[in-house]
């Protein structure tokens, strides 16, 4: 069961050092950190409401915003950018026509960059979410994504 922000903040009280790891473990439960969660947070820490924004929007570890159930990661680091990469971030928005760090309307996909999955030999790399799908191409991405409606809705 997943832990609630009172549980995360139990015996943190008035630690400031705490910051990252409340941070990790509200991530890690709600799957993003809202406005709300960092007054709390601020106030039980002793941390000012700007630092706990400062840090939680400095790391991309941490969302702001709740992500699809299933989240795309694309990658665009150098080399993937050189073959590619690009174009499987035109195909992400016309397949699901959202754009970065937006969630469809039905709450089941989102997609984000990063600078490198650390797999680039084999790119461009793909992730959803802990599942690395390699040698990516705008027709594999747009069979990836038809996959994943089809498992989540099944014929419907
Ligand atoms: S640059 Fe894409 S995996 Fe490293």
């Amino acid at each position: 069961m997943p832990q609630s922000l009172e549980q995360i903040l139990e015996g943190r009280r008035s630690q400031p050092h705490q910051l990252i790891e409340v941070l990790q473990d509200l991530q890690r439960e709600k799957g993003f950190v809202s406005k709300e969660d960092m007054s709390t947070v601020s106030r039980t820490l002793g941390v000012p409401v700007m630092e706990v924004y400062r840090v939680a929007s400095f790391y991309r570890a941490f969302r702001l915003k709740p992500a699809g159930r299933i989240v795309l990661t694309m990658c665009m680091g150098t080399a993937c950018h050189v073959r590619q990469a690009h174009l499987l971030l035109d195909q992400v928005m016309a397949e699901t026509g959202i754009k970065a760090d937006e969630v469809s309307t039905d709450g089941l996909l989102s997609f984000e960059s990063v600078n490198c999955l650390g797999a680039c030999a084999m790119g461009p790399i793909v992730k959803e979410n802990e599942v690395y799908h390699h040698h990516m191409t705008p027709a594999k991405l747009r069979r990836l994504i038809r996959m994943i409606r089809l498992r989540e809705y099944g014929g419907k």
